[in-house]
């Protein structure tokens, strides 16, 4: 008999299925995975969710991530059974997740021009950013499979979250850097999380190749979102945002887009509410690259060779994506942005992601670093806090607003994904007057 959860490529025409306790990124074929659940769960459990919210010193109903276990239940375990929870879910202390839902912005909502909108602070996590969703689910598959170390690649978040949980879980934590491009508040909690640095020359591409290889060679275990148990996590981001709407589905979600793990769970969580009957509406994803390190938006878009880069049901042009590497490896194109968080040029997550914008009917979108920086500012001017990457979100709804894609009566959600860890980008941009929304010092 198959188990209830299982590894399943995402290929339709591969389609090559692992159990759950398969250590691996890719199936034989080298393409991504999802985790599949043979149980439809029951929409009834919406009530267990929102109860669980008074929690009873249940650190797994207190966890924004784990009140949600049933719909990520890979581990399969009873999840009423506090024994069993506690013996195989790894948690914060309950920390992930908890703070993190919409709230109604005005000043933000008055900018960008719609009042519908709500922006979900998950730098409000332990570690600082949308990661710890991810990270308490890939370390908990990790524990399950007793890995002593895991190994990552990083512009900062998934390094911290992962150092976070590894120094919690006993673990040992190896983290690849580009040297010179780490935000200072992040690579501090690298260190301070006892995990071991290594710095690679190059950018944020050239330090997922360099530990993907290591990991390959000595058997370690990834955590960066091709791992699938890392989307499994990040679903959450949804459920919270979801529920806080009574499961009545907004018409946008909007992030910003790096390595494309959260457009991915964005989608795997909205097709998998879908198929249960749990909402009847499909929110449209909007992705907001960095005008710096866009190749979503150039390939999705079609401007490059002019073909617009599809799912196409499941049979991608990966001919397309693999030429466009190409092109930028020949040009010296490299990415850059202000934003590190997103400094990525090669996002690994590319077919899941077009798979998800496909499901959604969603749309890419580019914005300069100075509509970012106002979109950050903006965001604090509402008494709250984000990192430039994630001001990328307010930037790209008020242009995909300008452009009559979103309207102003639309309902949208978008996700601030980070903390600010580098605390000179807002004092330089409000020490500067000419900015938009400076905020300088009088002598
Ligand atoms: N926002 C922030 C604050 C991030 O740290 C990242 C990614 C993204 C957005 C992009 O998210 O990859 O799911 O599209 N940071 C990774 C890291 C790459 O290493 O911390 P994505």
């Amino acid at each position: 008999m198959r188990s209830e959860a299982f590894q399943k490529c995402i290929d339709p025409s591969c389609g090559l299925e692992y159990p759950v306790t398969d250590i691996r990124i890719e199936c034989d074929r080298g393409h991504l995975l999802d985790i599949k659940y043979t149980s439809k769960p029951s929409s009834s459990l919406k009530e267990t969710f929102y109860k669980r919210r008074n929690h009873s010193n249940n650190i797994f109903n207190e966890s924004g991530v784990w009140r949600f276990r049933e719909l990520l239940n890979f581990c399969q375990i009873d999840t009423e059974n506090i024994d069993e929870c506690s013996k195989y879910l790894v948690s914060l202390d309950g920390a992930e997740g908890r703070l993190s839902k919409p709230y109604h912005m005005s000043k933000v909502s008055d900018y960008v021009g719609v009042q519908n909108m709500w922006l979900q602070p998950e730098g409000y996590n332990p570690s600082g950013s949308f990661k710890d969703n991810g990270m308490a689910t890939a370390v908990t598959h990790a524990k399950l499979v007793n890995i002593k170390k895991i190994i990552c690649a990083s512009t900062g978040n998934t390094s911290a979250s992962a150092a976070m949980y590894a120094a919690n879980e006993n673990m040992e934590c190896d983290v690849y850097i580009p040297a010179g491009e780490v935000a200072p508040g992040k690579l501090s909690q690298a260190f301070q999380f006892g995990s071991q640095v290594i710095e690679i020359k190059g950018n944020f591409d050239d330090a997922l190749s360099a530990s993907l290889k290591r990991a390959g060679e000595a058997d370690g275990y990834t955590v960066n979102s091709v791992n699938p148990f890392r989307i499994e996590g990040q679903k959450t981001i949804v459920f919270r945002a979801l529920e806080s709407r009574d499961w009545d589905a907004p018409d946008w979600i909007v992030y910003p887009g790096g390595a494309l793990g959260n457009t991915s769970s964005c989608g795997k969580s909205l097709m998998e509410l879908y198929e249960w009957g749990w909402i009847k509406k499909i929110p449209r994803i909007a992705v907001v690259n960095s005008e710096g390190a866009n190749t979503l938006h150039t390939l999705y878009n079609g401007k490059f060779e002019e073909s617009k880069l599809r799912w196409n049901k499941g049979k991608p042009d990966t001919d397309l994506i693999k030429r466009y590497y190409e092109f930028m490896d020949a040009n010296g194109i490299r990415p850059k942005t202000k934003a590190t968080a997103i400094q990525i040029a090669k996002p690994a997550n590319i077919l899941k992601g077009i798979r998800a914008l496909e499901f959604t009917d969603g749309v890419v979108t580019q914005v300069s670093d100075s509509e970012m920086l106002d979109g950050m500012a903006l965001v604090g001017l509402n008494g709250f806090d984000c990192e430039m990457a994630s001001g990328a979100v307010p930037a790209g709804i008020k242009k995909l607003i300008h452009e009559g894609i979103i309207k102003k009566d639309d309902t949208v959600i978008g996700i601030l994904t980070g903390r600010q860890k580098d605390s000179s980008i807002p004092v330089d941009y409000h020490k500067n007057s000419q900015n938009k929304f400076a905020n300088p010092p009088r002598s």
